[in-house]
């Protein structure tokens, strides 16, 4: 199945300039979500996986998913102030300013296995954002796992070495 036919381009969003990768026409697609979440379980080699995080907003909807086919617990990470239980911060550089990501204090247990999903890996601030989050929890992260990846902006380099895997490369 083509699934670049279900990401639409959407130029000069969110701002001028920002192609927009819209998976919307994929979630609308019972077929085409159901095959894009056995694509993305086929790059997870067959290891325990106690926890899966998404993260807010789009890696939430996959992640959910995920979480449900390798029998493993879900974790949302959030963006700062809407978790509502103690939670640890991280924050991460954006290209003006800085943004951060929270997670629920208890939400891993140290050794806890992990697999951290969101939709895109762009410049990798948030995804390595996650990854100290979950190192400071005690956690083992055995993939980090994106839809899409955007090859050129090198996102791999700032997730610590860990295991990186995507379908969609651009
Ligand atoms: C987008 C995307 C990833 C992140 C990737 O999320 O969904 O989470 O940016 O960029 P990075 O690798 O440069 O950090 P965004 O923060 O726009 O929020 P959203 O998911 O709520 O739309
Ligand atoms: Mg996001």
């Amino acid at each position: 199945m083509d699934l670049e036919r279900y990401i639409r381009d959407i130029p000069d969003f969110p701002k001028p300039g920002v192609i927009f990768k819209d998976i919307t026409p994929l979630l609308n697609d019972n077929g085409a979500y159901n095959y894009t979440l056995q694509q993305l379980i086929s790059l997870v080699s067959n290891e325990q996986i106690d926890k899966v995080i998404g993260v807010e907003s789009r890696g939430l909807f996959f992640g959910m998913l995920m979480a449900q086919e390798l029998n493993a617990g879900f974790v949302p990470v959030r963006k700062p102030n809407k978790l509502p239980f103690t939670t640890i911060s991280q924050s991460y550089d954006l290209e003006y300013g800085s943004d951060a990501v929270e997670i629920h204090a208890d939400a891993i247990e140290k050794g806890d296995r992990v697999l951290i999903h969101d939709d895109v890996l762009a410049t990798g601030g948030t995804a390595g954002a996650v990854c100290t989050l979950v190192e400071k929890l005690g956690g083992e992260i055995v993939q980090c796992n994106f839809l899409m990846e955007l090859t050129f902006l090198k996102g791999r380099e700032k997730l610590n070495g860990h295991p990186t895997a995507s379908l969609l490369q651009y």
